[in-house]
């Protein structure tokens, strides 16, 4: 293994990359990469990277939302097949639809999204700012796509506003029931609960604390408590075990790990840097549509 990283630091010399990675990416990709973060934070490092080649250890739309952010830029993927299949869940033809039902409407679409979702939306949002920039807008009415559970809890945080949801979801976030948090708190009966926003209501309901993965990261390390159980896809473990050492992190199921995620390998990130093959490539007009709604969403969120 240790080769494999020798050569990817070689390459990153080679080829001027940066090296982003999500924190649900397995630890030795984490590792090698120059930053780690939630989506929020990973896109201001695509828009702000000055190096060649940005190399995205995550899944397509968030290669998709660098390329967007920062043109000039190559863009490669380890592995292009690692998509995220909620990113798909929701129909261009219905947002028309709603459209033609609202005056007063903004479509705020989630980050996990295709580029032809963001190219149909108002503003683009992540886990870590949606509650901030819907608060923000001007409209009454939010057609909040594709995410539900997301939708959702955005909602409960900003009630004067009229929500529209859409039946998009994560299978690894909803895979968590109330029923496992409950069981793992008679388990560990002092531990918080720290819960994604994709998750079901059901177990936000039992959450101590509620926000994306940096959320999570930072609330676990500022707090005074030992014991935490996690509500979100586990790779966050790498993260949260090496900033806290002390203190003990529980997941509450077998299934809460991204598949598409962990196709992400050391290996494939070499490969791709050394032929610098898997680049993400867009329609230009497509592209400045996107654009639109993912600047809008770094002004707002600012
Ligand atoms: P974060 O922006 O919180 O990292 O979430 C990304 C994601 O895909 C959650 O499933
Ligand atoms: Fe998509 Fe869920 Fe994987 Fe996040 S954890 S990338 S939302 S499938």
């Amino acid at each position: 293994m240790q080769n494999i990283v020798s050569e990817i630091e070689q390459l990153k010399k080679e080829k001027n990359a940066i090296i982003l990675a999500h924190y649900y990416v397995d630890d030795e990709v984490q590792k090698v990469a120059d930053f780690v973060g939630d989506s929020y934070y990973l896109s201001k490092k695509a828009l702000e990277a000055k190096e060649e080649v940005i190399v995205f250890c995550g899944v397509n739309f968030m290669g998709e939302s660098a390329k967007i952010l920062n043109p000039t830029k190559t863009v490669i993927m380890p592995d292009d097949l690692a998509d995220c299949p909620m990113a798909h869940m929701v129909y261009l033809d219905k947002i028309d639809e709603v459209r033609k039902q609202y005056e007063d409407l903004a479509v705020v679409c989630y980050i996990n999204s295709t580029a032809e979702v963001k190219a149909a939306s108002d503003i683009c949002v992540t886990s870590s700012n949606a509650v901030k920039i819907v608060k923000a807008l001007k409209e009454k009415n939010i057609y909040f796509i594709p995410d539900e559970n997301l939708g959702r809890y955005v909602a409960s945080q900003v009630p004067e506003k009229n929500f529209i949801f859409n039946d998009g979801f994560c299978h690894v976030h909803t895979s968590i029931t109330a029923e496992n948090v409950l069981k793992a708190k008679e388990q560990v009966k002092d531990a918080l609960v720290l819960v994604h926003p994709e998750c079901k209501q059901e177990v936000v309901d039992l959450a101590d604390y509620v926000g994306s993965t940096l959320g999570i990261l930072n609330y676990a390390t500022a707090s005074d408590a030992k014991n935490f159980i996690i509500c979100t896809e586990m790779g966050i473990s790498y993260e949260l075990k090496k900033n806290n050492p002390d203190k003990n992190f529980y997941s509450v199921g077998h299934r809460q790990f991204c598949p598409n995620m962990k196709r992400i390998t050391l290996e494939k990130v070499r490969d791709c840097m050394s032929n610098l093959n898997n680049q993400v490539e867009l329609d230009e007009e497509l592209r400045l549509k996107a654009n639109k709604a993912l600047e809008r969403m770094v002004e707002v969120a600012k």
